[in-house]
């Protein structure tokens, strides 16, 4: 199957306040072990948050799942920063697209070290402008009942928040990609 080519418009960069920048690019195949170590260096509790399961690491398939994709029906954007020469991935932010084709599916997370700095925020943005362009009209999340950080960064970024039928330690949080990004300090 021929690869799909690159998008290399959703690459972005820029500066955080304490002076560290930032590289946000769509992942390619050759991310995988920087997506190991990401997920493996995750908090326990970050990790649940992420995965809503306890788990280690990612195991081989599904890290190449994760970064192997078409940019169609799955997106998924990387932060990476340099450290020592190397590049780390610091955040993460991928949707599937569902079976209507206009509906997609996110999830994201930022290293701990990482958190509290606005990263999250423009992984969002981005992702979020990445499936508007594409197309889909509305982006949907399961949030664990718990995860007050992801519904503060949910409610900023204009998703509301439902509760789940038949799972009282979920809410879904769903935006309607046609409307506009709220203006925010997450700029
Ligand atoms: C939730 C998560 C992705 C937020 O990442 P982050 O990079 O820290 O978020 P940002 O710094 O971009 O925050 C953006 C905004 O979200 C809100 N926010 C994020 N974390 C918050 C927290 N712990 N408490 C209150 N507000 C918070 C704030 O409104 C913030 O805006 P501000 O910068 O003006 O204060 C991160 O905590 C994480 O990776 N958690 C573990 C994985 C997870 O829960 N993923 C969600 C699964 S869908």
């Amino acid at each position: 199957m021929p690869q799909k080519p690159y998008p290399a418009e959703l690459v972005e960069q820029f500066t955080l306040r304490d002076g560290a920048r930032v590289t946000i690019r769509p992942i390619r195949a050759q991310d995988l072990e920087i997506e190991r170590a990401f997920v493996r260096d995750m908090s326990v509790e970050s990790r649940y948050f992420r995965f809503l399961h306890t788990l280690r690491q990612l195991d081989e398939s599904t890290l190449i799942r994760f970064t192997d994709i078409d940019y169609d029906g799955q997106m998924a954007l990387i932060a990476v920063v340099c450290e020592n020469g190397f590049e780390v991935q610091v955040g993460v932010a991928r949707y599937a697209v569902g079976s209507s084709g206009r509906d997609c599916e996110f999830a994201v997370a930022v290293a701990d070290c990482w958190q509290g700095k606005g990263i999250a925020g423009r992984l969002m943005r981005q992702l979020m402008r990445a499936a508007r362009d594409r197309g889909i009209e509305t982006m949907e999340g399961f949030v664990h009942y718990g995860n007050h950080g992801m519904f503060a960064l949910a409610d900023a970024l204009g998703f509301r928040t439902e509760p789940m039928p038949g799972d009282v330690s979920l809410r879904r949080v769903v935006r309607d990609l046609r409307e506009s990004v709220p203006a925010s300090s997450l700029a």
